[in-house]
């Protein structure tokens, strides 16, 4: 349905705009994400100005029982959101106007879009960030199950790609989880100043009329109202932190999806991907390829290209508004919808991921990850860490030679290099006690990791 919807600026023009401009200055395409939230608050707005005595009581519920009405006109019949106006705002205004006639001209005194989509746009985050979260949970809880799933597992841990430690598999779940847990606390941040009301602020310098801002603030559910309307109208930091959020989780996404894509390899074979989230080749039968993981890890990409473009937009603007911050809200809206669809798919590869225990226990026991072990031995008697770690390499460099893990090397050739070693040196260079003397805070002993899982499982079930 295409009308002629009037622009909200006619008077003192006498020309009209060029198609191709009009085309260039819509948002209505994009912003239409907008309308829910902008009818809210224009029913807040509405109240506001009762209370300034501006509307009637009798002309108010008219103006909000209409807007009520677009919802609901628009839920109905989706085309009814006609793609022609200029933007969300001139799109509700001119609609109400039909419904109510010359009443509806009144909704906009003592407001301006400035601080109308700056309200809109903040209402619509908040909700965002809800869902959101509930996403980030989701694939902590994949972490988690992927954790439970292998409790006994055991890995290769890495440094420089090169084995270094063996570490439980459930400790590298937990890696995850923890920076998944930062992201959740980085956005409830971010929402705290997301959740500040601009409206009454109007195009730059506040409103003449005596509307209650803390009262709509309050009707809208926001926590404060903002204390300058320069800065408030002109303001994208918060699109810009949530964005710079959502480019945090994808960082990690993509470490998640880098290390998973490794561990997949025929080289690794640590875990096996299921197809569901995998695909084969157009030519070669054999192969399975990790394009799920692939594509989050190139998507990160795209999400700081977002955090990129907001930041280069918002540079050089003087105050206040200025047209160039319409294009905060497609930088937003898909690094949200990146952002949630990797979270989605990242939990489907884990909950459907099998880990090879066989190989990994064989990655994690052979390739002298036990070499610290060894040194720590020569430490707890008494000799001095750097001299332990020169004996140990050079036992490492002798067991090389001989084509050995340190546990294979004849005891006669340990103690011949440092008189310090006997017998009990092999129980130290087992792969469990390597582990299992992991046990200060935050260490991979299996006892530490299976508290740390059991406290992960709580804090989430207290959710
Ligand atoms: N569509 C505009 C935006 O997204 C709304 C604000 C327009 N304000 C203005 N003074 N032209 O920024």
């Amino acid at each position: 349905m295409t009308r002629d919807t009037p622009t909200l600026w006619g008077g003192r023009f006498t020309g009209k705009p060029d198609e191709a401009f009009a085309r260039f200055n819509r948002s209505f395409g994009f912003d239409v994400r907008l309308f829910e939230a902008d009818v809210e608050a224009s029913i807040a707005h509405a109240h506001g100005l009762r209370g300034a005595g501006v509307l009637t009581e009798e002309e108010t519920a008219r103006v909000t029982g209409a807007l009520r009405t677009l919802v609901q006109l628009a839920a109905e019949d989706p085309k009814y959101l006609d793609l022609e106006s200029e933007d969300v705002h001139s799109f509700i205004e001119s609609r109400l106007i039909e419904l109510v006639g010359d009443l509806g001209k009144k909704l906009h005194t003592g407001r301006s879009r400035n601080d109308q989509v700056a309200t809109a746009f903040r209402l619509w985050l908040r909700e965002e960030i809800d869902g959101l979260q509930t996403d980030v949970r989701s694939t902590q809880t994949a972490l988690l199950a992927a954790a439970e799933r292998y409790a006994k597992a055991v890995l290769p841990g890495y440094t420089h790609l090169q084995r270094a430690q063996p570490v439980m598999w459930a400790h590298w779940c937990l890696a995850y989880f923890e920076m998944l847990e930062r992201d959740v606390e980085r956005m409830a941040d971010v929402s705290k100043r997301v959740n500040i009301l601009p409206l009454g602020s109007a195009a730059l310098a506040g409103t003449s009329f005596n509307i209650d801002r803390e009262a709509v603030a309050r009707e809208l559910g926001f926590d404060g109202v903002t204390r300058n309307s320069l800065d408030a109208v002109s303001d994208r930091d918060f699109a810009v932190e949530f964005v710079g959020a959502c480019s945090l989780i994808m960082v990690h996404l993509s470490r998640l999806a880098e290390d998973l894509i490794i561990y997949a390899t025929t080289e690794f074979g640590f875990i096996q991907l299921s197809d569901a989230v995998s695909t084969g080749s157009s030519l070669m039968p054999q192969k399975k390829n990790p394009d799920a993981l692939e594509l989050i890890r190139g998507k990160a990409g795209r999400v700081f290209g977002h955090h990129a473009a907001l930041l280069a937009a918002m540079k050089g603007l003087p105050l206040a508004y200025n047209k160039d911050m319409q294009e905060d809200k497609e930088a937003v809206f898909d690094a949200l919808d990146t952002t949630r669809i990797c979270l989605e798919v990242a939990a489907i590869v884990l909950n459907n991921l099998s880990v090879n225990e066989a190989r990994t226990r064989e990655a994690a026991t052979n390739g002298y990850l036990n070499a610290t072990e060894l040194a720590d031995y020569l430490v707890k008697k008494g000799v001095p860490f750097r001299t332990a770690h020169d004996t140990a390499g050079r036992i490492v460099l002798a067991a090389i030679e001989m084509g050995r893990e340190l546990h294979e090397m004849p005891l006669a050739k340990l103690s011949a290099i440092s008189q310090d070693i006997g017998q009990d040196v092999f129980d130290a260079l087992s792969l469990e006690t390597t582990l299992n003397t992991k046990g200060q805070a935050g260490g991979t002993s299996p006892a530490r990791v299976a508290e740390a899982l059991k406290a992960a499982r709580e804090r989430m079930d207290g959710q």
